[in-house]
């Protein structure tokens, strides 16, 4: 039984030694020490002893299990403190290393020309509306005097989202019109600032999303001076004083009389380049007396009401702002093109 113990201890002692996690610690005190181990097997056997045998066996015994217990416990030790001292290399933190830097953005030069457009509107009374992209046309195009059959109601040219062409992607602001007639009270003064969509390929002048500003007067007595009173203040407001402007006779559905306004080109002047396509102006909006058909219809009465609307490219304004020559780097997000705004 001496040698049992000797042996058992050698062994036991080695496999703590070479133990390298607190599991393992635990499986090989479960192996000697556990009811079921190894040492409490040997001394279960004390009892077949001499009773002059039993106590010498016995202090062995006891000094055999002392000693593993021990060593068991410094083990543990040892391995908690190693650890630690992993956890603590692996997790130290240099505060002497440079943070990561974060890339500041800024905004888009085109909706810094928004941004002074809506300013200089609110500086004349107008609120400022939002309104739905996804519309229907009814609001799009009949409540503004475009009939069905009208080549702007083809599938060729506008995104419908139903067979029936009931619903739609806005193809202009003008909807806006009809949505502010309808819910606001007399007089009325708004912007309505968006996106709209058409089906164009894109180049250096469309894309098939694209932004418009819409506005709308309407009161007693608002006559096209207004309009024209109105809109040159505002290009001169954003483009400086000197700013030349003309308005050319044309034809809008929803507004009689109608017009399209031009600014002298800011290339050339007038006399014809690239960027006017050689006519020396650049058409920025379309505009008019609103119809009293439209009027009506939206409940105004047009014997007693009168006003204008206009609708124009907000990507058109933002490109003479800067004096870009390409629609496509307004979409683009090319950051070495917007960095230098
Ligand atoms: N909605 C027209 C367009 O997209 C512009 C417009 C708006 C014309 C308001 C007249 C009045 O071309």
């Amino acid at each position: 039984m001496k040698e049992l113990l000797r042996e058992l201890k050698e062994r036991s002692l080695s496999a703590i030694e070479s133990a390298d996690s607190a599991q393992a610690l635990e499986e090989l005190r479960v192996k000697y020490l556990g009811k079921k181990g190894e040492l409490t097997a040997v001394l279960k056997q004390m009892g077949k002893l001499s009773a002059e045998e039993r106590p010498a066996m016995g202090q062995l015994a006891n000094d055999v299990r002392a000693q593993l217990e021990r060593r068991l416990a410094e083990r543990g030790e040892a391995i908690a403190a190693a650890a630690l001292e992993h956890k603590l290399k692996s997790e130290t933190l240099d505060v002497t290393i440079p943070g990561a830097e974060y890339r500041l953005g800024h905004r888009h030069p085109m909706y810094t020309v928004l941004d002074e457009i809506k300013e200089i509107f609110i500086g004349m009374g107008f609120d400022i509306l939002d309104g739905p992209e996804v519309e229907l046309g009814e609001y799009n195009f009949t409540k503004l005097n475009i009939d069905e059959g009208h080549p702007s109601r083809e599938w060729t040219d506008t995104f419908y989202f139903t067979p029936d062409s009931r619903v739609c992607l806005r193809t202009q602001t003008s909807p806006m019109q009809v949505h502010a007639m309808e819910t606001r009270t007399l007089p009325i003064r708004i912007i309505a600032p968006g996106r709209v969509y058409r089906k164009d390929e894109v180049d250096a002048t469309h894309s098939p999303m694209f932004h418009q500003i819409e506005g709308m007067a309407i009161d007693k007595g608002v006559t096209m001076a207004d309009l024209k009173g109105t809109l040159n203040t505002v290009v001169r407001r954003l483009y400086g004083e000197n700013t030349v402007t003309r308005f050319r006779p044309h034809h809008f559905p929803f507004t009689e009389p109608s017009c399209e306004m031009d600014v002298q080109c800011h290339k050339c002047g007038g006399v014809g380049c690239p960027t006017c396509k050689g006519e020396g102006w650049i058409e920025v909006l379309g505009a008019g007396m609103i119809h009293p058909k439209v009027l009506a219809g939206c409940g105004i009465d047009p014997d007693v009401y009168s006003g204008w609307a206009f609708g124009m490219g907000l990507e058109r304004l933002a490109l003479r702002s800067y004096k870009i020559s390409d629609l496509r780097l307004i979409f683009e997000n090319d950051t070495r093109f917007l960095e230098q705004f």
